[in-house]
Parts: C-alpha cells; structure tokens; sequence
C-alpha cells in the first residue's frame, strides 16, 4: 500500500518536472489525427477552407462559368436539364437566370460539402443524399459527376487567378474528386437499394 503510493508521488513529481521544462512555444499542441476517410491532410483543409473564400464572394458567376464550360465540352448533357435545354449558345447561356439559379444551387453545395471537411460523417452522408438525388433524373448516368471535374477546375482556376497556385490546384484536384466519387458512391447506394426494394415487391 506504501509502496504503491511513494510510486505514485514519484509519478506526479516527474511529471511536474517534464511539464515545467517544456516551453509551450517549442511544443505546439499536436493536431487531431486526419480521419482516415478524408484524402487531405490537416494542412490542406486549412488551406483550401482560406482559399474557398475567394469562391464563396463570386459563387454565382463561379458556377455559371462551370456549366458553360461543361455543355461547352459535352454539348449531350444540356438535354438532361429540362429548365434551359433549349439554349444553343454560350452567350444565351451566360445570361440565362434559369442556368444561374442552377449553378448557385450545385455551388451552394459544394460550399456546404467545402465548409464541412472537418465533420466527415455528415459530409459523406450529405453527399451520398445529393448522388441519390440523381439517380431520380431521367437519362442522368453515374459517369456523368466526372465530367465536371475539369469544368470545375477552369471556373475556379478563372475566379482565384494569381491565387491559383500550383499547390492549390492540387488540393482543389484531390478534394473534387474525393467529393465526386462520394456523390457516385451515393448514386451506387440507392441505385442497390432500388434493386432490392423490387427483389422485396417481387416476393410478397
Ligand atoms: C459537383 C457535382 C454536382 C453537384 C454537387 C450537383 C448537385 C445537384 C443538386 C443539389 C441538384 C438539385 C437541384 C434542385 O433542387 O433544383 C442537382 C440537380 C441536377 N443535376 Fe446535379 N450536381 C452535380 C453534378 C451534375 C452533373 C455533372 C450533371 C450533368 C449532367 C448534373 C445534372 C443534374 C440535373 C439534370 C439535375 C436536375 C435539374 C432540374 O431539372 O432542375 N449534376 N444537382
């Protein structure tokens, strides 16, 4: 009993000693460790939550650049949006309040999906709700969310300008993927869960 007591003085007096030869400067608290399921480091989420800012001033004419580049490329895809189908040009596009409601609500989103880096369950969930959305949209295909990717890139590459440094367009790279492969993922669930509700209706 003694015994186990003089340790446990012993214990505290050593800690006491190590604790008052740190200088809290040399020794800055170390950060939680990243969630294995996010493909950025603490670093890059700092980095690319400051950067994000300068999107989140200009989301409207970051989004609508996005998708005029995107039909730009894949003139296919307009027919799938039957609220501004009929724009044949690039001007008519730009100007179009239909196309500008639309880019500011898939901006929106990833902004909310940018905003929330740090609190992964909810973003994984938050996004695989939105790829689920999808699968409700006649035509849409999985494959589709990669064709976005570089659309992305240009309009925020056009929007940061000199800010669009070569690291950041890494962390912009690793992030959009990481958030499209999680839409496609959710696009994947309820496509299973469909087929499973079919197996469920077929049986009874
Ligand atoms: C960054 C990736 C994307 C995100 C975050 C996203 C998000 C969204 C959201 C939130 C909606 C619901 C809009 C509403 O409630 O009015 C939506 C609708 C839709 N999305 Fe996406 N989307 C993405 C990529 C794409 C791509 C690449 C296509 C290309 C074909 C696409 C096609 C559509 C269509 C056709 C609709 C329905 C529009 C309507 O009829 O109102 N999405 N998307």
């Amino acid at each position: 009993m003694g015994g186990t007591f003089t340790k446990g003085l012993q214990a505290l007096s050593k800690k006491i000693q190590d604790d008052s030869s740190r200088d809290p400067l040399d020794d800055p608290p170390v950060p939680a460790p990243p969630d294995p399921r996010l493909p950025l480091t603490a670093k890059q989420v700092f980095n690319i939550s400051k950067s994000w800012k300068g999107i989140a001033r200009a989301m409207e004419t970051t989004g609508i650049t996005m998708f005029v580049k995107l039909f730009e490329e894949n003139e296919d895809l307009i027919t799938l949006f039957k609220k501004f189908q009929y724009l044949q040009t690039q001007e008519s596009r730009m100007e179009s309040l239909e196309l500008a409601q639309h880019a500011s609500i898939v901006m929106t989103t990833l902004d909310e999906g940018i905003r929330s880096l740090d609190k992964v369950d909810y973003l994984i969930d938050y996004l695989h709700s939105v790829g689920k959305f999808h699968t409700k949209i006649a035509g849409f295909r999985k494959e589709n969310f990669w064709r976005i990717e570089k659309p992305f890139l240009a309009a925020v590459k056009e929007t940061l300008g000199d800010r669009y440094t070569e690291n950041m367009e890494n962390i912009y790279k690793i992030t959009i993927r990481f958030i499209l492969e999680t839409l496609s993922k959710g696009f994947d669930l309820a496509d299973e869960e469909k087929k499973e509700n079919e197996v469920l209706t077929n049986n009874i």
